[in-house]
């Protein structure tokens, strides 16, 4: 895809006219920490430049017509503020629909529908969070559209009903509506680090978030001679939302029984050195395995912080390359092609670290390579993956950007 008038497209599906505006969503790649934000634990991550865009205008009446520019051949599809259901919608709209559901379920009831057009350039199922992105984006967009009483009369709306709580919520307040979608509505279990981090991204800048209580600080990506890099696997993530479900379990099954010898609200409550007291209370091989990767990435998440604002780049490296090993052994939600990725990414020149990013079962890895070695870095991999596994992988070198917000869709609505 070249260039894109995105505001083009969305007249040539819904027609001219009314108050049509757009916003941008960044996806998010996690540097560390990786299964910790469901056990109240740190987590790492960055906004990229890739993300998902939003054209939009709100309706007189309480219909939705939506239109993905990335699944074409669905069409705009129609629906309305008065069809939710819950769990049942298998395809892109029940993201948008499930915000618009959460926003109500919270609290804040919407009066009129839209019409809207997505285009994202985030891979699909990458797991570089393309449905966290546009959940928020749906939030920042409800946000934005129901906070003003002076919107459009033009379109024969009356605003005078215009949510005065809605422009009073936070894009935390949104983050926090997109995982509630996400949990009741899609019927993904996630945390909620995906939809903070694509919400609150800092251009340069990674998020030291503590899920426990939402404190986060923005930490300076300096890399200096190092780049991040992405590579998709391109597996098909299939089993990925069953798998993801099983994991959380088994993290609750393994804390209920940690409980009953000290007194902790979450997983990641424990230090290491209490865990290793504690852990003969665990009899299954396979709880106490998933136990320790969280209760050890939680530290190592620390420590990778910590290395990263001395310069310690080559510490950092380390605390990647063993996040995915128990991620691997521990976690077990790598794979062979993450594994595959990761293990050639680790043999490369100028490669300090490597790891599987966001939920695994396929999906992307994350790598930090000196600058001079990327292009061999990416022959190097791409020809063995490819050769292995009998198709190729993909290679983004990762551009930091911004959170979730508005964009002038007269000017800077052209994308790549
Ligand atoms: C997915 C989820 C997140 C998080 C990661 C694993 O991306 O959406 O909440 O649990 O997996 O770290």
């Amino acid at each position: 895809m070249n260039h894109i008038n995105l505001l083009n497209e969305f007249v040539d599906k819904f027609g001219e006219g009314g108050d049509i505006r757009g916003y941008f969503t960044p996806g998010r790649v996690n540097l560390i920490g990786e299964y910790t934000d469901f056990n109240g634990g740190y987590v790492f991550p960055c906004g990229l430049t890739m993300g998902t865009y939003m054209v939009a205008r709100k309706r007189a009446d309480r219909k939705l017509y939506m239109y993905s520019m990335n699944f074409e051949k669905k069409g705009v599809v129609q629906s309305s503020l008065d069809e939710f259901v819950n769990g049942l919608e298998k395809n892109w709209t029940m993201y948008p629909k499930g915000v618009m559901w959460a926003f109500e379920e919270k609290g804040y009831p919407l009066t009129y529908g839209y019409d809207f057009l997505v285009y994202g350039n985030i891979p699909n199922g990458s797991g570089l969070s393309s449905s966290a992105s546009l959940e928020v984006l749906t939030g920042i967009m409800l946000k934005d559209m129901n906070g003003t009483k002076d919107i459009d009369s033009r379109n024969g709306i009356d605003n005078s009903d215009s949510n005065d709580d809605i422009h009073g919520i936070s894009l935390q307040d949104i983050a926090l509506i997109g995982q509630f979608a996400e949990n009741k509505y899609v019927g993904v279990n996630c945390g909620i680090m995906d939809q903070f981090a694509v919400a609150m991204a800092k251009k340069d800048y990674a998020i030291f978030l503590d899920t426990n209580n939402l404190s986060y600080k923005y930490v300076p990506l300096k890399l200096g001679k190092y780049k991040i890099v992405i590579i998709s696997s391109n597996k098909k993530r299939s089993l990925a939302d069953s798998k993801y479900n099983e994991r959380r379990s088994e993290c609750e099954q393994a804390l209920a029984l940690l409980q009953t010898r000290k007194k902790v609200s979450c997983l990641c409550d424990l230090t290491v050195a209490d865990f290793n007291e504690i852990q003969d209370v665990i009899a299954d091989d396979i709880l106490l395995a998933r136990a320790k990767h969280v209760i050890y990435e939680n530290e190592r998440t620390k420590n990778a912080v910590t290395a990263l604002e001395i310069n310690d780049i080559v510490e950092f490296g380390k605390l990647m390359n063993e996040s995915h090993r128990s991620l691997r052994d521990d976690f077990e939600v790598t794979g062979v092609e993450l594994d595959l990725l990761v293990q050639e990414a680790q043999k490369c020149e100028g490669v300090v670290g490597s790891r599987m990013t966001g939920a695994g079962f396929g999906g992307c890895t994350v790598s930090i390579v000196r600058d001079d070695c990327i292009d061999a870095f990416i022959e190097q991999v791409g020809k063995t993956y490819e050769e292995e596994i009998g198709y190729s992988a993909d290679f983004y070198v990762a551009g930091v950007g911004d959170g979730a917000h508005k964009i002038d869709i007269d000017g800077v609505n052209y994308v790549e």
